[in-house]
């Protein structure tokens, strides 16, 4: 259970709330560097509660500035690109990537007028085949260069989804080790069965691994995360290796889930991957992406896969928890200990202190490398893509260009298909404070 007031304090994400004065420390991707074509060149964007317009100019440079031109209001994401800048289609104002406007075009020659008036004009960069954006006070950091957006020898996509809940409730679901068993595997069972035998066939439920141990370290750039379930040791990879949640907004698994707060009750969920190969990577022309299916024509969830499961769980959870009602039990301690590290952070922005995992030294960003498992829930972590173009585990959609591209290596590896895939690098961190909790 949490206080209300501090409920809101965690999860409003607007200009001037204490959480969004924290998130506005961190850059955060909005966008497929594939996005922007010259067809359409520009692209609505709702971060931290503001409405913006990305768009990239004829001379090929990126832009983010307020969505509405401030003349009568028009959306910007109709303009023209132009070699400075982005031009309002309705009079012709003219401005560039800082939100200075360049030209009236049906002012007087003389006036002055354009020089003052402004918008709001923010940084961004493209790396890893996205776009990021910072929206906080300069001087702006530096991106950070996580490792799988810089890993040489590795294909690429990009999944998305807007999802209708506050970021938090998407984050604390990356703390909550046991959902795994009871969501993806008793529930999955469920709704698969009942699937198969409306077709008339016959499900084989998958086996579902309870959890004897649940482990939680907080670290350098976050909460690693660490599980035992029945049968298994602290020798396993679940244990000993364990994945991250990077502060304050992905969790790295092979793909990694960027949690992007649009506003106080809509989250841009970004689905990462890249896999190294164990052979040379074929370029890729450009990072594809796709669209996250999860909502049914009905307007219902769509429970039959992993990620369809997991916002089925966010979202109906309320546009923002109510968590003054909840009740916590020993199997939630790391969500507990991502409440009070997201607290504490707010509270260093309060006091003027920067917050975690803000990089100003390019010597410590050359390449940020983080932990995974290679064996994971006792099978071989996969990003494999099975016939029907969608990846093997937990049967997330692919976009097409990547199913196609991994189905060429396979051929080319002569059906030695699963060792194309190189193994994660072997990550140690320093703990700096361990939970845990004994389930079984
Ligand atoms: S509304 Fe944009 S120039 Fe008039
Ligand atoms: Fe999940």
């Amino acid at each position: 259970m949490l206080a209300t007031e501090l409920n809101e304090k965690l999860t409003r994400v607007g200009p001037g709330t204490p959480g969004g004065e924290l998130l506005r420390r961190y850059w955060q991707p909005i966008a497929a560097v594939a996005e922007l074509t010259r067809g359409k060149p520009t692209k609505k964007i709702r971060l931290l509660g503001e409405d913006l317009v990305l768009y990239r100019d004829s001379s090929g440079k990126l832009g983010l500035i307020e969505e509405r031109c401030p003349h009568r209001r028009v959306s910007m994401v109709y303009g023209i690109p132009e070699p400075e800048g982005l031009r309002c289609p309705y009079h012709g104002w003219l401005f560039d990537g800082k939100g200075t406007c360049l030209e009236q075009p049906a002012e007087p020659p003389e006036s002055t007028f354009k020089d003052r008036v402004k918008v709001a004009g923010y940084p961004v960069q493209e790396l890893g085949g996205l776009v990021f954006a910072y929206l906080g006070p300069e001087p702006a950091p530096l991106l950070p260069r996580y490792d799988a957006f810089v890993w040489d020898n590795a294909i690429r996509q990009i999944g998305f989804a807007v999802i209708p809940c506050n970021w938090v409730q998407v984050m604390e679901n990356s703390l909550d080790g046991t959902h795994v068993e009871w969501l993806h595997g008793y529930y999955s069972n469920y709704i698969l069965g009942k699937e198969a035998e409306e077709r008339g066939q016959v499900y084989n439920p998958k086996p579902v691994r309870h959890h004897a141990r649940i482990g939680f370290d907080l670290f350098e750039h976050g909460i690693l995360k660490r599980r035992i379930e029945v049968g298994g040791s602290e020798e396993d990879d679940d244990w000993r290796i364990g994945h991250a949640v990077v502060f304050p907004g992905m969790l790295a698994n092979p793909t990694a889930q960027i949690r992007v707060p649009m506003d106080d009750t809509h989250t841009l969920h970004i689905w990462y991957t890249a896999t190294q190969l164990n052979m040379p990577a074929p370029p890729q022309e450009y990072v594809p992406y796709v669209q996250m299916p999860w909502q049914a024509e009905d307007g219902e969830f769509i429970t039959n896969f992993v990620d369809g499961q997991d916002i089925m769980c966010w979202a109906t959870q309320g546009e923002i928890a109510d968590r003054h009602l909840e009740k916590l039990g020993a199997s939630d301690v790391g969500i507990i200990l991502f409440r009070q590290l997201l607290k504490e952070q707010i509270e260093r922005v309060e006091r003027g202190e920067e917050p975690m995992n803000v990089f100003r030294d390019p010597a410590k960003n050359q390449i940020i490398p983080l932990p995974r498992e290679r064996v994971h829930h006792g099978r071989v972590r996969d990003v494999g893509i099975g016939k029907d173009g969608r990846q093997r585990i937990g049967s997330r959609p692919s976009a097409p260009e990547y199913a196609a591209l991994v189905r060429d290596l396979r051929e080319q590896a002569n059906g030695h298909g699963d060792d194309i895939f190189a193994p994660f690098p072997r990550v140690e961190i320093e703990s700096l404070k361990q939970v845990t909790a004994n389930l079984a």
